[in-house]
């Protein structure tokens, strides 16, 4: 239990208590063994779904009793008839040629003297179902294996282990095929009552095969998983092609569970998508070869209720036949999946439009984050692509406590990563792995090795994430210095460029109009950059030295070969502009130029024009050199190209592409065109940072001492976010009225924040109506340029002053 004390001495309540135990930490702390059922299966195939069981007998009164498992391939485990756990597609995703989590339960209350039952269930998942577009199938291995180990601790301290070991009996059941990306097949008639229970007569059944441990290590698992939240469907409708189909009224990932009456045989068959097309109809080729299908056949004689168990499915919409009758929007729920991370920060202002935006980007976020971080949630694809969550990741952890879950990924990276460096385009790593050979590595990509980290340092201040990266942090850089060679200058191996950006001279290849090598070699000094900082936070001096003066050596060799003597860009677009001053390759002298020529572009297309890479960091440019109003000009932009373009067509989510559905109704190519694709909610930041103006100082990261920088513009006339830091809560929340501007401010105990106040004059400006140098909890008051900036403990201020001429 927490308690704080502020820096006026009062003292809050206690928290919670909360509580931690230890984990399996040695291999032999492991008493059982892997077990795979003797099926005959078809490895080209879905094959149905295993059940294994084992009964055991408890002798006295048990004190504590829990349970560890994990699979190849997913699990969900019973104890004597009833769920273990809440944990979905257990357990979960790694690299697992090196490493598979486990899931710790506690199920004393399950256990029970005597007789009791052990079940369960595996799945195909990612371990052998299909993944990437090749829908290759077994990528880590043909069989699908449990351990299991069930620790009982009896009231007299003495204690038992059961788990898998060669007692367990197999079968098949009513799972008759089950996909992450095809969906499910069910035939509720083939359900084995009291399967998982003591006294089933399992005679019938086959054996299990004890398997030779992986090489691979166990380790505990990071939060998975869950059934987050429901959601009720808004309508139905009859498409022009005549389907029957459901509309969700949010694009959701998941699955639908619902509730039928219907004769035994009767087959239901659910087709989920993500959009209508223009005629109203069911459109489902952006799923290229993911069939996202549910097909339950009824047992009959009663209400039944189902949801599939080992897939997810990205939808809004849901064609259903088979239904006997007329279905009823209430027999079906929405069942809302994603890790199980605690929601931190909110954003709302005085546009709906944007609201809606900063809501589709947190459902982008949901959605795709499914254990690991996607590229999209829907289509053959569902992977973790490293630049996406690259662009990502600064708004990902104002949304939600994302500390574990990179902490997960990233050592998967890690392991990922080859020999020389390279970091691969998904982790974990199904690609390279299918085809057992190497891959180039992309900037922007690849770099996700050196930002993820930091952003997590920034974001938590836990230096053991950059401690035990730095090995694959400096493996990464590396192998870009290897690349560039002593001109300093990156430009061989395949790259992305600014993937899919607005205009493209080649059709075939989205993304070509800023020149791959200024991109990677802008990457090359931006990753050099932050290694070094990393270097020099986990002191270690030398290198910190070594990689400053890499970075001053790219950066002669960037001036030298793609900026002119008065700031032209070799590639004169918004990405080039935007990341040159981004990343501060440009020196001081050719900034305000540079800027002026990034504006001047934005001024004349009134648009953006930029890609994966140039998008996330276009507004925070401007902001930062003097070109506000031009970054709101992009915010409120409501044609295409823009971030609100999809929100005046109803999206729900952040669509793939600028265009995903164009004005006309058509859709962009059906080879790439996801509806929730995260990458260009990355200007979630900056409606954080910028808008509301809740900021970090990365010389006392994780928020110990907060930047509060709101920057009125675009015409809103309020803002408010908050964000839940590892101090506690954070907020900053402004009104313009009257031509006064209001801002309430709150800082948590153990902190110290800076905040400026656009627009200010010190005689002006109250606390709490008290003048601004004499209010308690604040000191330095001082005027710079058009603001007045005051130094603050932690507490609750509202200051409020006239504004001194501008915004409106
Ligand atoms: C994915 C991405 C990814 C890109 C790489 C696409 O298929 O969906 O978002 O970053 O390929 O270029």
């Amino acid at each position: 239990q927490v308690q704080v004390w502020d820096n006026r001495g009062n003292a809050s309540g206690w928290s919670l208590p909360a509580h931690w135990e230890m984990g399996l930490l040695q291999p032999a702390d492991w008493k059982t063994r892997w077990i795979t059922p003797d099926l005959a299966e078809d490895p080209q195939e879905s094959n149905p779904a295993p059940m294994l069981r084992r009964t055991f007998t408890v002798k006295g009164s048990v004190a504590r009793a829990r349970l560890y498992a994990t699979a190849m391939g997913l699990y969900q485990l019973e104890l004597n008839g009833r769920r273990v756990g809440a944990d979905c597609l257990a357990p979960g995703w790694t690299a697992y040629d090196f490493r598979f989590q486990y899931q710790t339960y506690d199920v004393t209350d399950q256990v029970r003297p005597g007789e009791n039952c052990l079940g369960a269930l595996l799945g195909d998942g990612w371990f052998r179902g299909r993944l990437s577009w090749t829908r290759h199938r077994n990528s880590y291995g043909e069989k699908l294996a449990l351990l299991a180990q069930l620790v009982i601790t009896y009231a007299d301290g003495s204690s038992e282990v059961v788990g898998s070991d060669e007692k367990w009996k197999a079968a098949t059941g009513p799972i008759l095929a089950s996909d992450l990306y095809m969906g499910e097949t069910y035939d509720a008639r083939l359900e084995r009552p009291g399967w998982s229970q003591p006294g089933y007569d399992d005679r019938e059944w086959r054996g299990v095969t004890i398997l030779p441990p992986p090489a691979a290590r166990l380790t505990a698992s990071a939060p998975s998983v869950r059934r987050i939240e429901e959601i009720k469907p808004v309508r139905l409708l009859k498409t022009p092609a005549g389907d029957t189909v459901l509309d969700m009224g949010q694009n959701m990932v998941g699955w639908l569970r619902f509730q039928v009456t219907a004769p035994a045989g009767t087959t239901i068959t659910l087709r989920h998508a993500e959009v209508l097309d223009k005629a109203g109809n069911l459109y489902t080729e952006n799923l290229r070869g993911a069939d996202q299908t549910i097909r339950y056949t009824a047992r009959g004689g009663g209400p039944e209720t189902f949801e599939p168990h080992f897939t997810f499915q990205g939808f809004r919409y849901v064609a259903i036949s088979g239904w006997p009758g007329e279905p009823a929007l209430g027999a079906f729920t929405g069942v809302v999946v994603h890790s199980a991370l605690a929601p931190a920060g909110a954003f709302s202002c005085s546009d709906p439009l944007i609201n809606q935006l900063q809501h589709n980007i947190v459902w982008g976020q949901k959605g795709n984050f499914v254990d690991i971080p996607t590229d999209c949630p829907q289509r053959d694809e569902r992977l973790g692509w490293t630049g996406d969550t690259q662009v990502f990741a600064r708004t990902a952890c104002f949304n939600f406590d994302c500390a574990t879950f990179y902490t997960k990924w990233l050592a998967d990276l890690a392991l990922d990563q080859q020999d020389d460096g390279a970091v691969p385009h998904v982790s974990p790593d199904v690609i390279a792995h299918r085809e057992r050979k190497g891959h180039s590595a992309a900037a922007g990509w690849a770099d996700a090795a050196v930002v993820v980290p930091w952003t997590v340092y920034l974001s938590y201040g836990d230096r053991r994430i950059l401690e035990r990266q730095y090995p694959s942090m400096k493996a990464w850089v590396e192998y870009m210095r290897r690349a560039a060679g002593d001109r300093y200058l990156w430009n061989t191996g395949d790259t992305f460029g600014d993937w899919l950006a607005f205009a493209t001279i080649d059709p075939g290849y989205p993304g070509a109009t800023t020149d791959k090598d200024l991109i990677q070699t802008a990457y090359f000094a931006h990753s050099t950059d932050l290694l070094g900082e990393t270097a020099r936070v986990l002191g270690r001096q030398g290198d910190a030295a070594d990689y400053a003066e890499l970075s001053a050596k790219i950066r002669a060799a960037f001036l030298k070969e793609f900026v002119t003597p008065n700031g032209r860009l070799a590639s004169n677009t918004q990405t080039a502009y935007a990341l040159a001053l981004a990343f501060d390759l440009l020196p001081e002298s050719l900034r305000p130029r540079a800027a002026e020529r990034l504006a001047a572009d934005v001024r004349k297309f009134k648009h953006l024009t930029t890609g994966f890479l140039g998008t996330p960091v276009l507004c925070k440019v401007l902001s930062d050199t003097g070109h506000l109003d031009e970054a709101y000009l992009l915010l409120n932009r409501k044609e295409y190209p823009s971030w609100l373009y999809p929100v005046t067509q109803g999206a729900t989510t952040i669509w793939e592409r600028w265009d995903g559905q164009k004005p006309d109704g058509t859709f962009q190519d059906k080879g790439m065109n996801s509806f929730n694709h995260y990458a260009y909610g990355a200007i979630g930041e900056w409606l954080y940072r910028v808008v509301a103006g809740i900021d970090l100082d990365p010389e006392q990261p994780a928020y110990k001492h907060i930047l509060i920088q709101p920057r009125p513009g675009g015409g809103l006339t309020s803002a408010e976010a908050s964000l839940r830091t590892m101090y506690g809560r954070v907020a900053s929340s402004w009104e313009l009225k009257d031509g006064r501007m209001v801002l309430q401010v709150e800082i948590p105990a153990n902190t110290s924040a800076t905040v400026r106040l656009p627009h200010a004059q010190p005689g002006q400006v109250t606390e709490s109506g008290q003048p601004l140098r004499t209010a308690p909890g604040i000191s330095a008051v001082r005027q710079a340029d058009d603001a007045v900036s005051a130094e603050l403990g932690s507490g609750s201020y509202t200051f409020a002053y006239p504004l001194g001429g501008k915004p409106s």
